[in-house]
Order: structure tokens, then C-alpha cells, then sequence
């Protein structure tokens, strides 16, 4: 049985798709969406995702600029960056790669970010807005989950959405948007006692602990829609989530793969974000 599996390759391209009609009629009023990512020093995994995220730039006929710069760079000389993009008419996103080089406040530089730009969803107004449903960015990762749910026909009214992990860019906001959406939520991390008692009675459970194949089939209730955030490899160098695929999938009703299940979709969810900044700078 392979159809139970979430292809988030295949929802990426579709999303994709209605954002590429967006940038053209965007272009067609004079104003092509532009994506600044920044990184700092040369974490190859890093370097992978952000050459991910202009590569589906250009797919989609938007601009887009990296900004590559020293591992040692003060905070004072990144923040400068920053606003000199905040002030670039031709950028309406701004992507500052996380994590950063420990000289520099993580806090600071989202702080200053200017929320109009902000397609990460990681600044605390977008934050705070997201807490009481009012229209903002929202972190891509949550926000192409959600988009994964809604594809997949998965109900979340009334169901219970169980969370592994607590970070500000996935658990958090993870659980914010499934309790706006009407799910019972419950949070577990890395200190909760006795994991199995919550994901067994996960109708709904998202996985982020950062540790491959973490969670096997026997955290898992008969029946449950399993999202595996994490991106690992495994002994023998294989991509691998934080979900044991294998045996997971033999429990699970729906089922994201690693790689092609939220990945895409959390760079699909950047480029909707961009095309939507855009949009906002001609209302
Ligand atoms: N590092 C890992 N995921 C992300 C993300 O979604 N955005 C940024 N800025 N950094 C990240």
C-alpha cells in the first residue's frame, strides 16, 4: 500500500504552480517579488538549503539575492546588512539562514528585520499576530504542514494533535496553527516522562526531535496521520527522518517520507510568503 504516503514533492509543485501565476501578474503590474537570503559562513547544510531556496526563486520567475558573508562577522556589520535590504525596494522577503556563529544574537538580528519583510514568520510580530489569528507570515515549515493536512483531506477538528518538540520555528508555532484550526493539542519535548502514553493517543502526531528514526511504530496509535519533520542521515549515510519510515508505515494512516514529504513544502510555503509581500506592496 504506497498511497497512504503524504507526496509532498507532488503538493509542493502545486502550490508552486499557483504562485507562479501570482509573480505573473505581479510582473504584468510592474513588480517582481525578491527574496534576500543571507548566510553566514559555510555550514554545507545550510549552503544546500539556501541555494534550494533561490534555485525555486528563478523557477519561478522571481528575483532573488545572496548574500554570502564570514563566518566572523561581527553582529554590528550583519545588522547592517539587514537594513540595507529592510530599505531595498526590490526585496520583499528577507531570510536570515539560522542557526548563526555564536558572536552573534539570533534574537537581535530576527528583531530587526522589518516585519513588512519578514517571510520567515520568525519576527515576535509576526509571532504575537500568528498567536491571535490575525493575518501575517507564518513559519514555513508549520504553515506547509498545515498545507500538506488540507491537501491530504486530513481533518483536524476536534482531533488530537500531538507535537514532539517545542522549537520556536516548528513545535511552537506547529501547535498554534492546529489549535486555531480546532485540534485538542498536546506538546511533548525532549525532558516529557513516558512519550508513549501522549503518541499513542495521537490522532494526528508531528514529529521534530532531531533524532533519526527516533519514533517507531510502537509510539504510534493504529490509524494516525504521522508528519515527520527531521532531516538526518542514517548509518550508512542515507537520508533518513526522525520517524522509523519502515515500520511507521505500517501503523500509520498517511505518512510523510524523508526526503519529498515536508521539506518542499517548506520552501514552496517561502516563495508564497515572498509572492505575498509583493502583493502587499500594491494594496
Ligand atoms: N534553518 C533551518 N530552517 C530554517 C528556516 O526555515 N529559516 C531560516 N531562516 N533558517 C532555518
Amino acid at each position: 500500500m504506497t498511497n497512504h504516503i503524504i507526496d509532498g514533492k507532488q503538493i509542493a509543485g502545486k502550490v508552486t504552480e499557483k504562485v507562479k501565476d501570482r509573480v505573473e501578474r505581479l510582473k504584468a503590474q510592474g513588480v517582481t517579488p525578491g527574496l534576500a537570503v543571507v548566510l553566514v559562513g559555510n555550514n554545507p547544510a545550510s549552503q544546500t538549503y539556501v541555494n534550494n531556496k533561490t534555485k525555486t526563486c528563478e523557477k519561478l520567475g522571481m528575483y532573488s539575492v545572496m548574500i554570502e558573508l564570514e563566518e566572523t562577522i561581527s553582529e554590528n556589520a550583519l545588522l547592517k546588512h539587514v537594513e540595507t535590504l529592510n530599505n531595498d525596494p526590490k526585496i520583499h522577503g528577507i531570510l536570515v539562514q539560522l542557526p548563526l556563529p555564536k558572536q552573534i544574537d539570533e534574537d537581535r538580528v530576527i528583531a530587526a528585520i522589518s516585519p513588512l519583510k519578514d517571510v520567515d514568520g520568525f519576527h515576535p510580530e509576526s509571532v504575537g499576530k500568528m498567536m491571535i489569528g490575525q493575518p501575517t507570515f507564518l513559519s514555513c515549515t508549520p504553515f506547509g504542514i498545515m498545507k500538506l493536512l488540507e491537501y491530504s483531506d486530513v481533518e483536524i477538528a476536534g482531533k488530537h494533535a500531538v507535537i514532539i518538540g517545542r522549537s520556536n520555528i516548528v513545535g511552537k508555532p506547529m501547535g498554534q496553527l492546529l489549535l486555531q484550526k480546532d485540534a485538542t493539542v498536546t506538546y511533548c519535548h525532549s525532558k516529557t516522562k513516558d512519550l508513549h502514553t501522549f503518541t499513542k493517543q495521537a490522532d494526528i502526531l508531528v514529529v521534530a526531535t532531531g533524532r533519526a528514526k527516533m519514533i517507531d511504530a510502537s509510539y504510534i496509535k493504529e490509524g494516525a496521520v504521522v508528519i515527520d519533520v527531521g532531516i538526518n542521515r542514517d548509518e550508512n549515510n542515507k537520508l533518513c527522518g526522525d520517524v522509523d519510515f519502515a515500520s511507521a508505515q505500517e501503523v500509520a494512516s498517511k505518512i510523510t517520507p524523508v526526503p519529498g514529504g515536508v521539506g518542499p513544502m517548506t520552501i514552496a510555503m517561502l516563495m508564497e510568503n515572498t509572492c505575498l509581500s509583493a502583493e502587499n506592496t500594491l494594496t
